[in-house]
């Protein structure tokens, strides 16, 4: 028996991702939570908007409707989404650019498509990933931070062959500009045939990458397009490797797992059913505020 530390992470299981239709009917997939899988501690959804090819007037949205207890994080690749609040934000959100909604305490949003985007239709992909608030921030006061596309770090490779866009945390040497509540990376590979980029986290991490495009090797195991790769943690670094033909196009998301009680209900997320049973209280109360 061997005493020796491994060196990369180990594959713990590939999911596929499910089709499925959200808010007013627009496709996503999603590896989770589907009944393959119904969280990733702490993350609590990853739905890929898209990506599809819209005809004029096809695009959807998800109209007002609350949110409690966690953190939605939107990224777009392509297309065009009209974000506002019961706070009074408002803003649009264009390839490259990733909002990280807060929604603590409570608020009402909705997330529409842009009028011209609705009207002329277009590519629309991107990414919606709901981040789990420990107990002691499920209560506190609703933030945004909206990171235009030209804001987000991008490094390169020593060889050129890889770029990270860095959402949250650190790689390749560069730092996010986005600050998390508990320690998250949040990092979008592009990596070309041949390439491959070793990616250290701290081994207290759940880690997990989602492909977007091509093919990912992890040792034995290859995961393609629209498939979630969940490691183990067994090392603090994650090796990811383009063996493929095309272009390698993977996001690798990760945290420090909260192991807490997670009872969720829709757009609510809290530790205990009392807590969700005050969460539609409040939201029909208004005590969320309404989008004017
Ligand atoms: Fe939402």
């Amino acid at each position: 028996m061997t005493k020796e530390k491994q060196l990369v992470r180990s594959v713990a299981g590939i999911i596929n991702s499910v089709e499925t239709l959200e808010g007013e009917g627009f496709l996503v997939h999603r590896p989770f939570p589907t009944y393959a899988l119904s969280e990733f501690d702490p993350f609590l959804l990853l739905d890929e908007m898209g990506p599809k090819d819209l005809g004029p007037g096809e695009a959807k949205g998800a109209p007002d409707h609350p949110h409690r207890g966690f953190e939605t994080v939107t990224y777009m690749l392509h297309g065009n989404m009209q974000h506002k609040d019961s706070r009074g934000n408002a803003g649009a959100l264009t390839p490259g650019d990733v909002q990280w909604m807060t929604a603590g305490s409570g608020v009402v949003h909705s997330e529409m498509p842009e009028k011209e985007f609705a009207r002329s239709g277009g590519r629309l992909h991107g990414f919606q990933l709901w981040v789990n608030l420990p107990r002691r921030d499920k209560m506190i006061a609703p933030r945004y931070q909206e990171i235009p596309a030209e804001r987000i770090p991008i490094a390169t490779s020593e060889d050129g062959l890889s770029t990270v866009r860095v959402i949250a945390g650190e790689s390749l040497g560069v730092r996010a500009v986005i600050e998390t509540r508990t320690p998250i990376m949040y990092l979008h590979f592009t990596i070309q045939p041949g390439g491959s980029v070793t990616q250290k986290l701290p081994s207290e991490y759940n880690a997990f990458a989602y492909v977007v495009g091509g093919q990912a090797s992890f040792g034995e195991e290859t995961a393609t397009r629209g498939q979630m790769v969940m490691f183990e943690r067994d090392a603090n670094q994650v090796l990811l490797e383009n063996n493929g033909n095309s272009t390698l196009d993977a996001l690798l998301i990760a945290g420090v797992p909260l192991g807490e009680p997670v009872v969720r209900y829709g757009p609510f997320v809290m530790n205990t059913k009392e807590e969700i049973v005050q969460a539609f209280e409040d939201y029909r109360t208004g005590r969320m505020g309404a989008i004017t």
